[in-house]
């Protein structure tokens, strides 16, 4: 049994006063296991407490402090939400219709020229800020460190961060500017991309720049039982709440307070996993402002009804997402009279939000729903045996930042050419590996290149530094002096 003094605030904070005074000499492991144990068979999670006895008092205090952070009657909320799912059958498949949207260089209402300039004024007068999403642990790639520190460059070997922030610093030298980067890590992320950046000098970008902040977490629940998984005898396992945690973390962080005091007004949404991503095209950020739209997504044809891409619909006019898993086949298949996809248009996760939506929506607790994803969780059994399952044994609760859609006043979408936009690492062999990203920039650069007047031998690897030129246009006004600055191999 173990006796302690109770410096600890967490252990102290639920004591019965008349019981014990903060300070002194009390039974910490004894009292503290009769509370826990009492929330716990509440909600049957008793089995948390199964290896108290076995346990340090700093091992019982973290997995106390654990227990605490935990809201028993959300995670039971939850899991019965995943027994009992709405059935994919039940989107309506006569209410959805294809979204309204334009694409730069069509006519539109509003002109790309139009759009253009407005975008370029609000770069130069400092309204934009980057954010992007880096929680995620990238399992299907098989890479054991934050994605956005895979050496991607084609010829470079530049890592996605590298590239990506490059990309950022290009935008702001281009309109003589600074553009704010907040990135969001996860814990699992955290710590290695603090190391990371910091080892490398941020790329480049200026330290008062780059906000890092970290997204929250939700534990994992077996998948029949709804029980809470233990990862070791003291810990419970948790996982990062998916990039709609961005929206709480933003805002806990300071991050949007941030915003406000530099007067960022509009913010550019990417994940980390695309380097192709076109950060940031002043036409886009031009077509978010014209229209006075809250929330501005790009999307890309879809090429096959079952791409595993999200699909951007509208149902009962209001802009939202269906996630490929979600889609159900009559809808997927579902053509127009010329042979084309009635729900075309493909998400590639590129947004602009406007920071008063996002002041707006934060406030609203629930504002974003908890998806439930199956996964394979090693635990620790009964036995005090690590158990690495061979099948999907739990339950991750993560909320999507895309379910914001709905309750933007105005959405908009924005149609970009896939091969100039899209090329994201998820996989670790195959389409979207390594290798085929490297293709995908090569080729997109050689043709930057071809557009410019220079050929280059059939079969050349050929990458462009984002400083050297970020985009075809870029590159075509370096060429009258013929400035080197070309990776080619
Ligand atoms: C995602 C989209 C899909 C879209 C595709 C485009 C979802 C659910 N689906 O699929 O509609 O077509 O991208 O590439 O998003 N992340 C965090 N924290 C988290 C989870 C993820 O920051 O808790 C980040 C990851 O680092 C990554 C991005 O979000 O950059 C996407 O997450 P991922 O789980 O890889 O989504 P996909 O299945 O690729």
């Amino acid at each position: 049994m173990v006796t302690a003094v109770a410096t600890s605030e967490s252990a102290v904070s639920f004591l019965d006063p008349n019981t014990v005074e903060r300070g002194g000499r009390i039974d910490f492991g004894e009292i503290v296991h009769a509370h826990l144990s009492q929330k716990l068979r509440a909600h049957g999670q008793e089995h948390l407490l199964q290896f108290w006895q076995e346990l340090s008092i700093e091992e019982q205090e973290s997995l106390a402090a654990e227990i605490l952070s935990i809201d028993f009657e959300q995670i039971q909320q939850l899991h019965n939400g995943f027994l009992n799912p709405t059935k994919t059958e039940d989107v309506d498949v006569s209410r959805v219709e294809e979204p309204q949207s334009v694409k730069p260089g069509e006519s539109t209402r509003i002109s790309q020229e139009a759009a253009r300039a407005v975008g370029e004024a609000a770069l130069k007068t400092g309204l934009v800020g980057v954010v992007i999403v880096a929680g995620g642990q990238g399992s299907r790639l098989g890479f054991e460190h934050p994605k956005g520190m895979y050496p991607i460059g084609p010829a470079s070997d530049a890592t996605l961060f590298q590239i990506l922030i490059e990309k950022i610093r290009a935008t702001s030298q281009r309109y003589e500017t600074r553009i704010p980067l907040y990135l969001m890590t996860s814990p699992a992320t955290h710590g290695e991309t603090v190391e990371f950046l910091n080892a490398n000098d941020n790329f480049g970008l200026a330290g008062e720049d780059l906000h890092i902040f970290c997204q929250g977490t939700m534990p994992a629940v077996n998948m029949q039982t709804g029980q809470l998984v233990l990862k070791e005898k003291n810990a419970l396992f948790f996982s990062p709440n998916g990039h709609g945690g961005m929206l709480e973390a933003l805002d806990t962080s300071g991050c949007l307070a941030d915003m406000q005091t530099r007067g960022v007004e509009h913010l550019f949404y990417c994940q980390i996993d695309n380097s192709l991503i076109e950060c940031i095209r002043p036409e886009f950020v031009g077509y978010h402002i014209l229209s006075n739209s809250e929330l501005t997504t790009q999307v890309i044809r879809k090429q096959s009804p079952s791409e595993k891409v999200g699909n951007v619909v509208s149902v009962d006019g209001k802009v939202q997402m269906i996630e490929y898993s979600d889609l159900p086949e009559e809808l997927a298949s579902a053509r127009n009279d010329d042979g084309s996809l009635k729900v075309w248009a493909g998400n590639i996760a590129v947004h602009a939000f406007s920071v008063s939506f996002l002041e707006r929506v934060a406030g609203q607790a629930d504002a974003l729903p908890f998806h439930f994803a199956q996964k394979k969780v090693p635990y620790f059994d009964a036995a005090g045996e690590t158990v690495k399952p061979t099948e999907p044994n739990a339950v991750k609760f993560e909320r999507f930042i895309f379910d914001l859609m709905p309750l933007a006043q105005r959405a908009l979408v924005v149609e970009a050419d896939r091969e100039s936009v899209y090329a994201p690492l998820k996989n670790a062999e195959g389409t979207e590996s390594a290798e085929w990203v490297r293709e995908k920039i090569s080729s997109l650069h050689t043709q930057w290149l071809a557009e410019a007047g220079i050929e280059v031998e059939p079969g050349s690897t050929v990458e462009i530094s984002p400083l050297y030129a970020n985009s075809a246009e870029e590159l075509a006004e370096r060429r009258p002096n013929g400035q080197g600055g070309y990776y080619s191999c």
